[in-house]
């Protein structure tokens, strides 16, 4: 979700005539994505300002932005406890950017060295809150239709996007900072995005992932909604093949999740990989399934958070759903869509939090267990930590004393390695389609290219300044003898590494997918051989 803040951001300053660089150093303008879901990535946030006072006294016209969710939580104490800050924008307000950075370096031009009359400037624009839900919620699918989509650098861009679908989360599970930072689930129109799933196609995109906090959550109704006794009814009729039908019931014309995928499949052929983030567990209709089951480039993968294999400690978090139910799920997709006599096995993912209050070490060997049972090729394992403003943070004391708590991380985290492991073992003699995306690691890291000068978790800007060459070096890479190592991954988002004999040839199959015999298997990823490419 931030990444695709980022680019949307991107997108829209390079319009105004800003340019971006990669070196924080040349940059006039800093702008810092922030998430705020856990606190450690909120502490790096707060030493990388912490660095920048020393930087700010030699350059007072630098300007600093902070955005996404710690903007939208910590508000105006952020920008007391750190005067480096002179822009805060909520995830919320991203359609307001533009005119803040405005003020802020016109202020900061003409006040140079003056940070307290530069601040009231700014905090004088920031009166933005009073805006209805409505009117923001429009601005806000405004910046999202504004999206710049360049073509695709033929020679290695990525070819994979981000369309997002919903924003915000009704769920308010007890831990989560998310329904507080980035406001009530809204869907947006199924024509917005199936159009700009059309113009990523058109621009060199094969690879979409839809998003979501709750992404199967997806239902927008056509037109004015029918309410009945104050509620709108859920949709009953549960078809995906009447795409966008009336619901009987309402009286409204849905456009259901299962609608959606099977629109953009059907209207989108050039996108040859469809994929969604993040599911949740409870009201995954058979519907979904089926489109799922019967389009061929709807891929294979699920991300599904469990979050604990306790039913108490699920209760405690408010999910909704009990280990049973949410095994049941999982049995459900697999009977649809698990197929590896095809070459379409179905691969999951999750997300499990260790050391919420109360956990006890019973309610921690049934997670163990669950992730035994669920066989996830990989899960995000997190340590609980307390946000303030939820629930838990409130009224739950966070009572499993750190040791423990880092002891079970790394216990869970030695147990998916194993089940990692051993999946990956079954796919060995297995063919899959693979989206080559670019240089392995091992390559990046022979030929001094690191992940980080490729992808920059800041967007530095410079103003009248133009930007840097950012395409991987390909030419330069190679293994000693002439080989290159590259990486891609299978539609059920396995990462399978594979030789290529030299860099011209690396270099043509970026962002084309080809066939890949997986021949081995190291902890998060396999060893292939390219089996033909034209
Ligand atoms: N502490 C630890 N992990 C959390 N997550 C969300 N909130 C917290 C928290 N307070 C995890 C959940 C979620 C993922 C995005 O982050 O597992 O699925
Ligand atoms: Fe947070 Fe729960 Fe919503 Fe996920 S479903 S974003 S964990 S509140």
């Amino acid at each position: 979700m931030n990444e695709l803040d980022s680019e949307l951001v991107a997108g829209r300053l390079a319009q105004l005539g800003y340019a971006m660089t990669r070196e924080a150093g040349e940059a006039d303008v800093l702008l810092y994505n922030t998430c705020s879901v856990r606190e450690q990535a909120e502490q790096k946030v707060w030493s990388r300002l912490g660095e920048l006072k020393r930087t700010k006294k030699t350059r007072p016209e630098l300007v600093v932005g902070v955005l996404g969710c710690m903007a939208e939580r910590d508000g105006s104490d952020l920008m007391k406890r750190m005067p480096v800050v002179d822009i805060m924008c909520g995830p919320g307000e991203l359609d307001k950017l533009p005119e803040l950075l405005d003020n802020a370096v016109r202020t900061r031009a003409s006040l140079a060295g003056d940070q307290s009359a530069s601040q009231a400037a700014l905090q004088g624009n920031t009166s933005r809150r009073s805006q209805t839900l409505a009117a923001a919620e429009d601005r806000l699918e405004l910046l999202d239709l504004s999206r710049t989509i360049s073509p695709v650098d033929p020679d290695g861009g990525h070819r994979s996007s981000y369309v997002r679908i919903t924003r915000g989360c009704n769920k308010f599970c007890t831990y989560c900072v998310v329904p507080f930072t980035r406001g009530a689930e809204i869907h947006r129109p199924p024509e917005h995005i199936i159009d700009e799933c059309k113009r990523l196609a058109d621009a060199g995109v094969v690879e979409v992932t839809l998003l979501g906090q709750t992404v199967n959550h997806y239902r927008f109704e056509h037109g004015a909604s029918v309410a009945v006794g104050g509620v709108t009814q859920p949709q009953k009729g549960r078809t995906y093949k009447g795409s966008h039908h009336r619901d009987a019931f309402a009286g409204t014309s849905v456009t259901t999740f299962a609608d959606l995928l099977h629109q953009i499949h059907e209207q989108v052929p050039g996108i040859e990989r469809l994929r969604f983030v993040t599911s949740y567990p409870r009201d995954f209709g058979n519907d979904v399934l089926e489109v799922m089951r019967d389009s061929e480039r709807i891929c294979r993968y699920l991300h599904v958070p469990a979050q604990s294999g306790s039913d108490t400690v699920l209760r405690r978090m408010n999910r909704g759903y009990t280990v049973g139910e949410y095994l049941e799920f999982l049995d459900r997709a697999r009977q649809f869509l698990h197929q590896p006599e095809i070459g379409r096995p179905l691969m999951l993912s999750g997300d499990i939090i260790v050391g919420f209050p109360g956990e006890t070490d019973e309610d921690y060997q049934g997670t163990v267990r669950l992730l035994e049972q669920s066989r996830y090729k990989n899960c995000f394992i997190f340590k609980y930590s307390p946000r303030p403003g939820t629930v838990a943070y409130d009224k739950i004391p966070d009572d499993v004393p750190e040791v423990i708590k880092r002891e079970r991380n790394n216990h869970l985290l030695a147990v998916q390695a194993r089940i990692g492991e051993a999946i990956g073992n079954e796919q060995i003699g297995q063919t899959f389609d693979v989206l080559v995306e670019g240089l392995s690691q091992r390559q990046l890291k022979a030929s001094g290219l690191t992940n980080a000068a490729r992808k920059p978790r800041t967007i530095e800007v410079t103003i009248g300044g133009s930007a840097v060459a950012t395409a991987p070096v390909v030419d330069d890479a190679d293994q000693g003898d002439g080989t290159v190592q590259v990486t891609g991954r299978s539609d059920g988002d396995l990462i399978i590494h594979f030789d290529v004999d030299n860099a011209a040839h690396a270099k043509s199959l970026i962002g084309r997918i080809v066939p890949v015999e997986v021949v081995s298997a190291s902890g998060l990823s396999m060893g292939g051989r390219l089996v033909s490419a034209d």
